[in-house]
């Protein structure tokens, strides 16, 4: 097999999809645009949903790219060989274009092609759908690996569970898919062993998703699509990973530097087998902490969504820097070796990274700060519970409490209690915790109660007042203001433009006019697809950097707005009853924040 740096498998990727017709289209931000049901981009095709659902592609039918992706509902699994919180998805895309057919020989042709990945074939696993009620059994699918040279016996059919694909809700385009796996050798665990079993003989290394259906809502019917679309996505890190020939994710390239930054900071080697799973969980929740506070969005610890998260990422990793005798505040040196090796490797989708590098420093700082003192508190709760404990032991809703209102992780609660001659209910703190998840879920489907459609029915009508709010702003004060984020969710709209001071209540009182003059006079809102220069000319708003030629859309709500944007929107501005400003505050440096609602 061919060995490959990131930037090489980056390049083969994009090279052999546009050698087939695709067009290559940027990494979206990790904090989803106008999608309030998820707080981070977990796959290549979540930001093409509408498209996958049958609305046209201003690029095309065939598209491909490389999505950074974030996904922690695995963050107990990280540490071992293949987990991480964020990886690279490279994909591709047909809506409405291609399918099976095509797919899986191109599929094959990159994984063995000597020009391009050359796996061996006799290393290369894949898997299809068993069948159901709804989709038959993919003989379609075996047939077409047969054909290109996939051995029978290891082609293996699997249930749904193994070979159905939709977004985490189950909500939006689905369907059946065929994924392909890399022999790592290993020999078999059981008789039966198949890449249905996680027992490190067969890491997953691609699925391709043949998505031809869609569900509604949460729990509602499946229901085919108009048109047949191919989502694929491949782990960069993990092909990376086998292409060099390593056993770990973490020991590629892709690590070196922060895990070299971490050995000088601890005196520690990672080749110690016993370093080894504190460093990864460091380098893998600095890499993702850093890449969330330096997207264009600018989100920041916080106990709420995203800033939950994060928050949760940094205390983990300065829980286990403290064990590896790591000053907390020397993890801000791990979060730059990773800025440095982002932007050196792939400019084109991390620059952000460098031009949010204060930021993300200083919010990092402020965070370890923040948690330096919770410890503290924690110590003290920690030490009221070893005043009062029972058998010798801290029971399971203690250490729960430590973990869920002071962030001690439960390794940490364990260290401190043997440290001292006690032990820990870990049954008792598993099922307080499995308890806390059944009650978010419950709090998690309520919140989808209305179903993905009203949702983002609500969400295209937040984002329609932001296009009218940036108007109002630019009529108010000059055209020199320009939308600096924006962030929806289906209570209310967030908005960042630059402006040196505070806004006075007039001036809010004035904007608020100015989008409800917009909301009464029942703007139809339309929507035209040209090519970017012709939108530049016709004095649209957006980012104009792209390529020439491009074709992009432009919304136009009357005389109010006109501005380049995928969408979606509301049809007509009266579907927004009335808008008002809830919140006016500073974001950053010369940049103000409104929140506003619809009422
Ligand atoms: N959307 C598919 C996945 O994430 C490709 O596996």
């Amino acid at each position: 097999m061919k060995k490959l740096t990131p930037k090489e498998l980056y390049n083969m990727w994009i090279e052999f999809f546009t050698s087939h017709g695709h067009v290559q289209i940027p990494s979206a931000s990790v904090i989803p645009e106008n999608d309030a049901t998820v707080l981070f981009t977990t796959a290549g095709m979540q930001p093409l949903v509408p498209y996958l659902l049958g609305e046209k592609h201003p690029k095309g039918t065939r598209l491909c790219n490389v999505q950074k992706c974030i996904r922690t509902n695995d963050i107990e699994s990280v540490g071992d060989s293949s987990h991480l919180t964020m990886f690279e998805m490279l994909g591709n895309w047909s809506l409405g274009d291609y399918f099976k057919k095509e797919m899986i020989p191109w599929s094959f042709e990159f994984l063995t092609s000597e020009k391009y990945l050359n796996i061996p074939i006799d290393r290369l696993a894949v898997t299809v759908f068993e069948g159901d009620s709804l989709s038959p059994r993919d003989e379609e699918g075996a047939t077409a690996w047969l054909n290109a040279g996939i051995k029978k016996e290891n082609i293996f059919y699997l249930s749904k569970e193994h070979n159905w694909w939709a977004l985490g809700s189950g909500v939006g385009p689905c369907g059946t898919d065929s994924e392909m796996f890399y022999d790592t050798g290993k020999p078999k665990c059981c008789e039966t062993c198949s890449p249905a079993c996680d027992c490190g003989k067969y890491l997953e290394i691609w699925n391709d998703v043949f998505m031809q259906f869609r569900v509604e809502e949460v729990g509602g019917e499946c229901k085919e699509l108009s048109q047949k679309n191919v989502d694929t996505g491949m782990g960069l890190e993990r092909v990376v990973c086998i292409s060099n020939n390593l056993d770990s994710v973490y020991d590629s390239i892709i690590f070196a530097d922060a895990i070299k930054k971490i050995e000088e900071l601890s005196g520690k080697s990672y080749s110690d087998e016993e370093n080894k799973k504190p460093i990864r969980i460091i380098c893998d929740h600095i890499r993702t902490a850093t890449n969330i506070l330096g997207d264009e969005k600018g989100i920041a610890p916080s106990n709420v969504g995203q800033g939950y998260v994060l928050r949760r990422l940094i205390r983990r990793a300065v829980n286990y820097a403290r064990r590896l005798g790591i000053k907390a505040e020397d993890l801000i040196q791990v979060s730059n070796t990773f800025i440095d090796y982002f932007v050196a490797y792939n400019p084109d989708v991390y620059s952000s990274l460098d031009n949010n590098r204060k930021f993300i420093i200083d919010e990092l700082a402020k965070e370890i700060n923040k948690f330096s003192q919770t410890i503290v508190a924690g110590t003290k709760e920690f030490e009221k519970q070893m005043a009062n404990l029972k058998d010798n032991t801290i029971d399971g809703v203690s250490a729960f409490r430590l973990y869920d209102t002071f962030g001690f992780p439960l390794e940490l609660t364990i260290e401190l209690a043997s440290d001292r001659g006690a032990k820990v209910d870990v049954e008792g703190y598993n099922k307080a915790f499995e308890h806390h998840q059944a009650i978010s879920r419950q709090g998690a489907e309520a919140s989808f109660k209305g179903g993905l459609s009203e949702a983002n029915e609500v969400t295209a009508k937040l984002h329609t007042a932001t296009h009218l709010l940036l108007g109002a702003l630019r009529k108010t004060f000059g055209e020199h203001i320009y939308q600096k984020g924006s962030n929806i969710t289906p209570e209310r709209l967030r908005f960042d433009f630059n402006f040196e001071r505070k806004l006075l209540p007039e001036e809010l009182k004035t904007l608020e006019d100015i989008v409800n003059q917009a909301i009464n006079d029942e703007v139809e809102i339309t929507c035209e697809e040209m090519p970017i220069e012709k939108a530049r000319e016709s004095g649209a708003l957006g980012v104009f950097g792209d390529k020439y030629g491009e074709v992009v859309k432009v919304y136009t709500m009357g005389d109010y707005s006109k501005e380049i944007c995928g969408g979606p929107h509301a049809k007509n501005t009266k579907e927004l009853h009335h808008f008002k400003i809830v919140k006016e505050e500073s974001s950053s440096s010369g940049v103000r924040r409104i929140k506003a609602i619809l009422d």
